[in-house]
C-alpha cells in the first residue's frame, strides 16, 4: 500500500516545558480515512498542526509525499489541506472571494471552474455571493473545507469536524467526508467520538497523554467488539477454581466469590453450555448470572486506563 504520510520519532515539548508528544511514528495510507481518536487534551490538535507545519516538532521527520515538511514546507504544505478545529469565520467577505483567494495564497493559478465544483460538492454554491458572517454554523465549516480544499491538496486534514455539532449535522459531514474520499482524497481526522471513528474510519490510531497506544484497521477493532463476558455470582467462595475450569479465558475473583469467562463471538470457543456442565459436575452453585459484550467504547476506555496505569 502507498503512503501518503510518514511521521517518524516525532516528539513535541511547549515551551512551558510542557511534553504534548511523545515519539509518535505512523504512516498515513493513500486514500484512506484514518482517524485519530483520543480524549480532549490527547495531543490530537499538537500533531496535526505539527505535521502541517505549524507547530515545529522538537525531534523526529515528516514526510509528505516524498518532502520534508520543514526543509521543503512549501512543497509539503501544497499537498496538504487542514480545516482547523477553532474556525475563525465572521468574515465580510463572499464565499466565493474566500476560497478563491485561499487558493491564491497557495500561489495555484486561478481556476474557476474547480473553485465551482468544490462549491458545488460541498453544496455551497448558491451561497457563492453571501457574507460568510451570514452563513449558519454548518455552512461556515463548509466553507473552511472548501477553502482547504482550494489549492487541490491530496491530504485533508479535519480537526474536530463534528465538535459541538448536533447529530443530523454531524451525519451529513460524515456522508460528505465519505463523498471526497471518493475523489481521491486521503483523509485524516481527528475526533474523540468514537462513534464517529467508528463510522467514518478505514483505520483508527488511539491517542492518550502524547502517545499513539494503538493503530488498527477498524474491522480488526471491530472484531474485539465481538468480544463477551460471562460472569457468574456463586453461593459459596471457591478457594481456586476446579482443575476442569482451568481454561482459556476463565477466572475467579479474589474473594472467590465470581467466576469470569471471557470468550471472543467470532473465534473458537469453549462455549457458556460447557461451563455451566462443568460446574454443575462439580456441584458449584450460582445465584446470578449475566453476560455482556463490550463495545469499542469499552475498549477504547480500557486501552486509555491501561496506559493510565503505565505512565
Ligand atoms: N502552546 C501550548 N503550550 C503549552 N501546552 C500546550 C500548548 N498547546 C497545547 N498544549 C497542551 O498540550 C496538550 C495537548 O493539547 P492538544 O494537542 O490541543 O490536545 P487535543 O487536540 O487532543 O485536545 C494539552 O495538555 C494542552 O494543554
Ligand atoms: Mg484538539
Amino acid at each position: 500500500m502507498k503512503n501518503v504520510l510518514s511521521v517518524s520519532g516525532i516528539n513535541k515539548t511547549y515551551q512551558s516545558g510542557f511534553v504534548a508528544l511523545h515519539d509518535i511514528t505512523l504512516d498515513i495510507h493513500s486514500g484512506e480515512i484514518f482517524a485519530l481518536l483520543g480524549p480532549n487534551g490527547a495531543g490530537k490538535t499538537t500533531l496535526i498542526n505539527t505535521i502541517c507545519g505549524i507547530v515545529k516538532a522538537s525531534k523526529g521527520v515528516v514526510t509528505v509525499l516524498g518532502s520534508d515538511n520543514v526543509d521543503e514546507y512549501r512543497l509539503a504544505r501544497s499537498e496538504i489541506g487542514l480545516v482547523p478545529q477553532e474556525l475563525f469565520t465572521d468574515s465580510f467577505e463572499t464565499v466565493w472571494n474566500t476560497v478563491s483567494f485561499s487558493r491564491g495564497l497557495f500561489g495555484k493559478p486561478r481556476n474557476p471552474l474547480y473553485i465551482e465544483k468544490i462549491l458545488k460538492q460541498l453544496s455551497l454554491w448558491d451561497k457563492r455571493n453571501n457574507k460568510i458572517i451570514t452563513l449558519s454554523g454548518g455552512m461556515k465549516r463548509r466553507v473552511m473545507i472548501a477553502k482547504a480544499l482550494s489549492h487541490e491538496p491530496k491530504i485533508l486534514f479535519l480537526d474536530e469536524p463534528t465538535a459541538g455539532v448536533d447529530v443530523s449535522l454531524r451525519r451529513d459531514m460524515w456522508e460528505l467526508v465519505r463523498g471526497l474520499q471518493k475523489t481521491g482524497v486521503t483523509i485524516i481526522l481527528t475526533t474523540h467520538y468514537i462513534e464517529e471513528a467508528e463510522e467514518m474510519a478505514d483505520r483508527i490510531g488511539v491517542i492518550r497523554s502524547g502517545k499513539l497506544i494503538l493503530v488498527e484497521p477498524k474491522a480488526d477493532l471491530m472484531q474485539q467488539l465481538g468480544k463477551k463476558q460471562l460472569t457468574l455470582q456463586l453461593h459459596e467462595p471457591l478457594l481456586q477454581l476446579p482443575p476442569a475450569l482451568i481454561l482459556n479465558g476463565v477466572s475467579l475473583s479474589v474473594d472467590g466469590l465470581t467466576i469470569t469467562y471471557n470468550y471472543d463471538s467470532h473465534g473458537e470457543q469453549i462455549g457458556i453450555a460447557k461451563i455451566l456442565e462443568i460446574l454443575a459436575a462439580e456441584n458449584i452453585n450460582f445465584k446470578d448470572l449475566h453476560t455482556s459484550q463490550s463495545s469499542l467504547e469499552d475498549i477504547f476506555v480500557s486501552l486509555v486506563n491501561d496506559q493510565e496505569l503505565i505512565a
